[in-house]
C-alpha cells in the first residue's frame, strides 16, 4: 500500500492541464505558423493583387457560346506574329483541339468550361490554368521552339477525362514560299 503511493507520479503544475511543457511549445508553434501563413496568404491576395492565374472576366456559361467570341472559337491574329486563341473546355473535348501557329508567336489563350471545372496545362511549358465555368482564363505565351506541343485537361471531370487532350503545332513560316 505505501509502496504504491510513493511510485504514483508527481501531480501536473497548476496550470498545465495536463499538458506535457514540450508539447505545449509545439502547439504555441503551430498557432504561430498558422498565422503567418494566414497573413501571407491576406497579404498576397489583398495587397499584392496575386489571384487564381489567368482570371479574365465573368460569363454565362450556358449562353457564352451563342454570341460573342466564344461562338466561334479559334485563332485570330491580331497584330504580326500575335495572336488570340478562344477556346471552349467541355466535357470531354477541347474546340478548338488541333491548332497550328508560326514559330514566334505570342498566343494569348481566352478559355472558358460550358459545363464542369477543367484544366489546361501545355507541356514543357509554365503555361497552367484552372478552366473553371463561368469565368474566361487567360494567359499569354510565346512559342519560340518549333515543335509539337500536347496540351491536357489536368483536373478530372468525369469519365472522358483521359481523352481530353489536344496539340499545338509550332512551324517554321511557310509565307513567302521559302
Ligand atoms: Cu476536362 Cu479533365
Amino acid at each position: 500500500m505505501s509502496d504504491r503511493t510513493t511510485e504514483a507520479p508527481p501531480p501536473p503544475p497548476a496550470d498545465s492541464a495536463g499538458i506535457d511543457p514540450y508539447e505545449k511549445n509545439w502547439m504555441r508553434f503551430s498557432i504561430v505558423l498558422l498565422v503567418v501563413f494566414f497573413a501571407a496568404v491576406t497579404v498576397a491576395g489583398f495587397a499584392l493583387g496575386f489571384q487564381v492565374p489567368g482570371e479574365d472576366a465573368e460569363v454565362d456559361p450556358a449562353t457564352v457560346t451563342q454570341s460573342g467570341p466564344f461562338s466561334d472559337p479559334g485563332l485570330r491574329e491580331v497584330a504580326d506574329g500575335e495572336y488570340e486563341l478562344y477556346m471552349i473546355a467541355r466535357t470531354w473535348l477541347f474546340e478548338p483541339r488541333e491548332l497550328e501557329i508560326p514559330v514566334g508567336s505570342k498566343v494569348t489563350f481566352y478559355i472558358t468550361s460550358v459545363d464542369v471545372q477543367h484544366g489546361f496545362k501545355i507541356q514543357d511549358t509554365n503555361v497552367n490554368m484552372m478552366i473553371v465555368p463561368g469565368q474566361v482564363s487567360k494567359l499569354s505565351y510565346t512559342f519560340d521552339r518549333v515543335g509539337e506541343y500536347p496540351f491536357i485537361c489536368h483536373e478530372y471531370c468525369g469519365s472522358g477525362h483521359a481523352a481530353m487532350y489536344g496539340t499545338i503545332r509550332v512551324v517554321q513560316e511557310t509565307g513567302g514560299g521559302a
